[in-house]
């Protein structure tokens, strides 16, 4: 049997855009692996808040994203063998991991791993560079995205479903200077890679954004 190419649809846009749940669905459908390259920001900030670990020892932190003990297993993550997948998705991590996320050498140590979930059938990457940087060849980028006000409203709505705390007004704020960081950043900076398809969640259901990626998925072939 000949060696059928693997596919990849890359999937980036800002935090809380929605993008999470539609690039899993869109892999739950195709049978393709997933790969969630936020979380792998996240376990390393997760492991620095730990270890208080300073923000500004860039090779402590490159060794944390070089040997995370991550593995994910169904729907969960775990960090050695202690499941983390509800502690990652506090705010306060996901600043931290923002902030960790523009020093070279952690994208660095997080590059290969990345790599590795590329396998048959195929493989939907979700992040803010897996089109422009780590899988510049992708079968079909969409660069998925909502306005800073839908977003705040889904991120309490989650945060609140998932027995966090919330408040608006410091939510909007969060996004807005993530938003800041992720895009303004000199290294693999959030914006649409080349040849991406823009798709804006603002007005859409979740249902329908994934019905949209399959469906430029099926032309894409
Ligand atoms: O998608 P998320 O909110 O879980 O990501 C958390 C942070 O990790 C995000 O603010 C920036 C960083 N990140 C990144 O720099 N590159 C990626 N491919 C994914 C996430």
């Amino acid at each position: 049997m000949p060696n059928l190419p693997i596919s990849v649809i890359a999937i980036d846009g800002p935090t809380a855009s929605g993008k999470g749940t539609v690039a899993h669905k869109v892999a739950d459908r195709l049978g393709f692996h997933y790969l969630d390259s936020g979380a792998l920001y996240r376990l390393t900030a997760l492991m620095a808040q730990r270890r208080a670990t300073a923000l500004n020892d860039e090779h402590a932190l490159a060794k944390l994203a070089e040997h995370l003990p991550a593995s994910f297993v169904g729907g969960e993550i775990l960090l050695a063998n202690e499941n983390v997948t509800q502690a990652i998705r506090a705010e306060e991590v996901g600043n931290l991991a923002s902030r960790i996320a523009v020093l070279p050498s952690v994208r660095q140590a997080l590059f290969g791993l990345q790599l590795g979930f590329r396998k048959a059938p195929g493989l939907v990457a979700d992040g803010r560079d897996m089109g422009t940087v780590i899988f510049p060849h992708a079968q079909l980028k969409v660069f998925l995205t909502a306005s800073v006000e839908a977003r705040a409203q889904r991120r309490y709505k989650q945060l609140i479903d998932k027995g966090f705390s919330a408040n608006m007004e410091d939510l909007l704020a969060d996004l807005q200077a993530r938003d800041e960081r992720d895009t303004q950043r000199a290294i693999a900076p959030l914006v649409p890679a080349e040849g991406a398809f823009l798709l804006d969640t603002s007005n859409m259901t979740a249902e329908q954004a994934i019905d949209e990626v399959l469906r430029l998925y099926a032309q894409s072939k």
